[in-house]
This record gives C-alpha cells, sequence and structure tokens, in this order.
C-alpha cells in the first residue's frame, strides 16, 4: 500500500523525523527557516506539520491541493495558521497542547528570576571582563518570594507557572475570561477587571493567546496600572505586547525589568531591546527541551495519524 504523503516544513527532532518517515511518504527539511513554497511543496500531500513562524494564512490555505486533509502545528500556538480558512476547506488543524505546558513554564520562571535578580546584567559583565569581584553594592536586584505574581491568563501554562511561583513563596493572582474552577484555581485569586488586577502585579507573567483578540494587550495604559518597578515575563506571543509603550516603560522605570522569549516579527524584534540592560531576551526557547519536543512531533504526528484513519483526535483545533 502506498503511504500518504506528508509535508514538513521544518527539520524536527531525529526520533520525530524517523517516525513521521516510518509512516508516511515524508517531504522532510533541512531547514531550520520556515521553507519559501509550501503550497508547490503540499502537491499531493494529504497532510502538513508546519511551525511557529509560518504563514498558513488564508490565502495559502486556498491555494492548498485539495489531496490536503489535516495540517498539524507543530506548537500549541496556532496564530499563524487561518483555522477558519482551514475549517472553510474542510482541512482538520492540529496543535501540540499539554506536553509543552511544564518546559513553558520553567522558561516564564527562568525569566522572571534571571529580570529580578539582574542574571543579564552580570553574565555580559564577566563576559566582558568587567567584573572587579564582589561588592555589597552591585547589581542589586529585587527578590521574587512574598511578592505578588499576576498571571494573565490562567490555562495549562499560566496553571504550571502559578504552582512553580508557589513554590519560591509567591501569591498568585490572575486574570482571564472566566473564573476558574477551586480546583483549577488551586488558591489563586480571580481578578474580574484589569482594574482590579493590574495593581497588584508585581511581576506580571502572560500566557495568554496571540491573535487579534489578544494584540498589544500590554500597551501603555495597562502598563501605567502596574506598580511602579513592576517585572514584566512574556513567554506567550510577542504581539501581547506593545513594544514601544514597554521599552518606554522600560526606560523610564515604570517597568523595573523584563524577560521575553517572544517578540512580534520574530526573529527581527524591536531593536530598542537591544539597548536596554534591564531586559532579559532569549530566542523562543519555551518549549525547548529534547523530551518536549519529541513528545510535541509524536503529538502531531498522532493527530494527523488520527484524521487520516476518520476520527477525532483529542488536539483538534476547534
Ligand atoms: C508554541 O508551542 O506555541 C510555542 O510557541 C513553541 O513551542
Amino acid at each position: 500500500m502506498t503511504k500518504p504523503i506528508l509535508l514538513v516544513t521544518r527539520r524536527l527532532p531525529p526520533h520525530v523525523e524517523a517516525r513521521a518517515a516510518r509512516d508516511y511518504a515524508a517531504r522532510l527539511t533541512a531547514s531550520d527557516t520556515p521553507i519559501p513554497d509550501i503550497v508547490a511543496r503540499a502537491a499531493g500531500a494529504s497532510a502538513i506539520i508546519c511551525c511557529p513562524g509560518d504563514q498558513l494564512d488564508a490565502a495559502t490555505i486556498a491555494a492548498l491541493p485539495a489531496s490536503v486533509k489535516v495540517i498539524a502545528t507543530f506548537s500549541v500556538g496556532y496564530d499563524h495558521v487561518d483555522v477558519a480558512a482551514a475549517l472553510a476547506r474542510g482541512i482538520a488543524v492540529c496543535n501540540t497542547p499539554n506536553v509543552l505546558s511544564v518546559a513553558t513554564a520553567e522558561c516564564a520562571m527562568l525569566l522572571m528570576l534571571a529580570a529580578a535578580r539582574r542574571a543579564g546584567e552580570g553574565e555580559r559583565m564577566i563576559r566582558a571582563g568587567a567584573w572587579a569581584g564582589w561588592a555589597p553594592t552591585q547589581l542589586l536586584g529585587t527578590g521574587i518570594a512574598g511578592r505578588r505574581l499576576g498571571i494573565f491568563g490562567l490555562g495549562r501554562i499560566g496553571r504550571e507557572v502559578a504552582t512553580m511561583a508557589r513554590g519560591f513563596g509567591m501569591t498568585v493572582h490572575y486574570h482571564d475570561i472566566a473564573r476558574l474552577p477551586p480546583e483549577l484555581e488551586q488558591g489563586a485569586t480571580y481578578h474580574v477587571s484589569e482594574a482590579s488586577f493590574l495593581p497588584v502585579c508585581d511581576v506580571l507573567t502572560l500566557h495568554a493567546p496571540g491573535g487579534d483578540g489578544t494584540r498589544a494587550w500590554l500597551d501603555a495604559s495597562r502598563i501605567a496600572q502596574l506598580p511602579r518597578g513592576a517585572v514584566v515575563v512574556n513567554a506567550a506571543r510577542g504581539s501581547l505586547i506593545d513594544d514601544m509603550a514597554l521599552i518606554a516603560a522600560l526606560r523610564s522605570g515604570q517597568v523595573a525589568a523584563a524577560g521575553l522569549d517572544v517578540f512580534n516579527n520574530e526573529p527581527r524584534l524591536d531593536p530598542g531591546y537591544l539597548t536596554l540592560e534591564n531586559v532579559v531576551l532569549l530566542p523562543h526557547l519555551g518549549s525547548a527541551t529534547v523530551a518536549t519536543r519529541d513528545a510535541m512531533g509524536f503529538l502531531a504526528l498522532d493527530g494527523i495519524d488520527t484524521i487520516l484513519a476518520g476520527r477525532t483526535p483529542g488536539n483538534l483545533v476547534l
């Protein structure tokens, strides 16, 4: 029996590529950056695995061959896929929820601690050969123990962050479109309004989805409602932040420090960030552990297998 054709738009971890090649006529690529010609390469394909950074917009989806039955994104976020356009063409869309929640939450904690304790500045000082030795006033930051953590979006990743932050002695507050049941809140304080939420965020961490509904959510007016000297963390989507507003706040001290793993227009982030000492920058590493990336690939393939078998997978995006 001939295997269905699977187009993969980016180089994937070896175990994932091996399974793809075992079960499909897999069109793999050695490219770590988006390939320009998804539509042409999809000729005859039944399925596509895409990644953040690929633009599966309405025009691209409209141009895909009729053979394509499923697009699985190698990510939990699917703001780069026009899901409505896919559904209109009868193409199912899958993503990779759950398996990356802990890794992404770890990354948020890494950014939180690095920003609050000025780890980036310290590392740069040592590498520049500028460290003259221990000094009582050197690179004083703020601790996170005893501080109030505000989580914007208490979904799967936000809840993992809450668990970790409690271990660091933080109290947890959150704002979301609806209040969660107590077993998911785990004692976190819900704020129905931003006006009540923002002023308690000594540290604000963003865990909402990207896309039009949350675009530039953290803007100048919301930043002004944070306590002066707050720390901002973003391991969700760059589109949640108005860069000009955050850069101005990092310059003025309204925001003492930020830790960012994601950016508008990746990889061409706003160059204003590069001029600031008080921001820690990572290259979208949230889910970047060996085990997590394997699990993401296997889940994407599970979704494709299930769709092509005529069933509904648990990781179907609706
Ligand atoms: C996601 O899954 O959406 C991340 O941004 C990449 O792991």
